[in-house]
């Protein structure tokens, strides 16, 4: 479905020219539940402006476009009658339809056989579950292999166990992931975070440098340079301002110092974030032992789900033990709660129109350009018979 973006629309100031669709990128994998959410009952979801129906029967999963043909009722009211077949049923009048092509198999009402149950479909999606999590494709193409296109820190489950969780943010989703490209907020955003009492951030005033990842799946964002809160008075002492005076300095100056500390390799902090596309963004590194991935699932113009999805390498079973003890009592407090809800006051509080970037918003420009110039788009109508001419 084409998304036309109105140029008067205040929302599409900032994106105008970079062709981020206010809906996100559509031919990508997205989670959107938890999989444990997901039980007998037809379950109702939105993704990229799109009402799914998403169901099990006899444990496979399907996922329906949300609305009967015939008179419009939602299918996610209605329910499996015929268990082991994977179809859902209409609650109104019982049209039955095939999940697995979205066929119309049965028009109760009609009779046995009845001719319109050759000629209605309605859409069907690719759906999986993996790592914990149900995976949507809303897109036109061919759908991709879940495992290689998302980060590997959720692709490689025999080497890390994820813990996922969500929130639903009221913004645009681009809001949230220009959020992330800004990564300069850390410092002042979450400076009275609970989080940062044992978790150092960075300094302010950092340089990012943005640069394309070989595999063309988004962007990192190196951090160097930056001063500490000392160099600028009169706002106010942050909690965690003396951090970086204990670590050992690598001779890449304190911020470089700090990253190779321990507590980072502990903790997951890294000098470098990477933006991927549909819109997540990953900190960690795939040789450390712990990295958050959070993406922002376009649920709708104005909803964004906001997925921290934490990811643990497998060290043995007392260190996962120890692991889904920490993050249950202080990691998914601190980060996933306090942490993150701190960025969601900020990004729902975004009024849309002009902005007036500066120089520490070099990762949101770049993000935008990298974002719209690289996205997953279907070949446009005639390239493909112009190629083979
Ligand atoms: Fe669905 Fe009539 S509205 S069967």
């Amino acid at each position: 479905m084409a998304q036309t973006d109105r140029d008067d629309d205040p929302a599409e100031i900032p994106y105008r020219g970079h062709g981020i669709p206010k809906l996100g990128f559509e031919n990508y994998w997205y989670p959107i539940l938890r999989a444990a959410e997901v039980k007998k009952k037809p379950k109702a979801v939105r993704l990229a402006g799109r009402d799914i129906v998403v169901y099990r029967d006899d444990g496979k999963l399907y996922a329906l476009d949300d609305r009967c043909p015939h008179r419009g009722v939602k299918l996610s009211l209605g329910e499996c009658s015929y268990k082991g077949t994977g179809t859902i049923s209409c609650p109104y009048h019982g049209w039955t339809f095939d999940g697995s092509n979205g066929r119309l198999v049965a028009a109760i009402m009609d009779g046995p056989d009845a001719p319109i149950t050759r000629k209605v479909t309605i859409r069907h999606y690719p759906i999986r579950e993996f790592a914990g999590l149900i995976w949507l494709w809303p897109g036109e193409m061919e759908p991709s292999v879940l495992e290689e296109d998302i980060p590997p820190y959720i692709g490689r489950q025999d080497e890390f166990f994820t813990i996922p969780m969500y929130t639903d943010y009221k913004c645009n989703w681009r809001w949230l992931v220009d959020n992330w490209g800004n990564d300069h907020h850390a410092q002042y955003v979450h400076r009275s975070s609970p989080e940062l009492i044992f978790q150092p951030v960075l300094p302010f005033a950092l340089t990012i440098e943005p640069k394309p990842l070989p595999s063309g799946k988004g962007m990192s964002f190196k951090r160097s340079g930056g001063m500490t809160s000392a160099e600028f008075p009169g706002l106010g002492r942050f909690p965690n301002n003396e951090w970086w005076r204990f670590m050992k300095p690598t001779g890449r100056g304190n911020v470089s110092g700090f990253q190779e500390s321990k507590a980072h390799k502990v903790y997951g902090i890294q000098n470098q974030s990477e933006l991927w596309l549909p819109g997540l963004i990953i900190v960690g590194r795939l040789s450390g032992e712990y990295a958050l991935i959070q993406w922002a699932v376009p649920i709708d113009e104005n909803t964004t789900r906001c997925f921290n999805i934490n990811n643990f390498r497998r060290l043995g079973r007392m260190r996962e033990m120890y692991d889904r003890l920490h993050y249950a009592v202080w990691r998914g407090w601190a980060h996933d709660r306090i942490f993150s809800d701190q960025d969601k006051v900020l990004v729902e509080a975004v009024v849309p129109g002009p902005e007036r970037l500066s120089k520490s918003d070099t990762g949101v420009i770049a993000w935008r350009k990298f974002a719209g110039a690289n996205a997953r788009r279907p070949e446009p109508a005639g390239k493909a018979s112009l190629d083979v001419a």
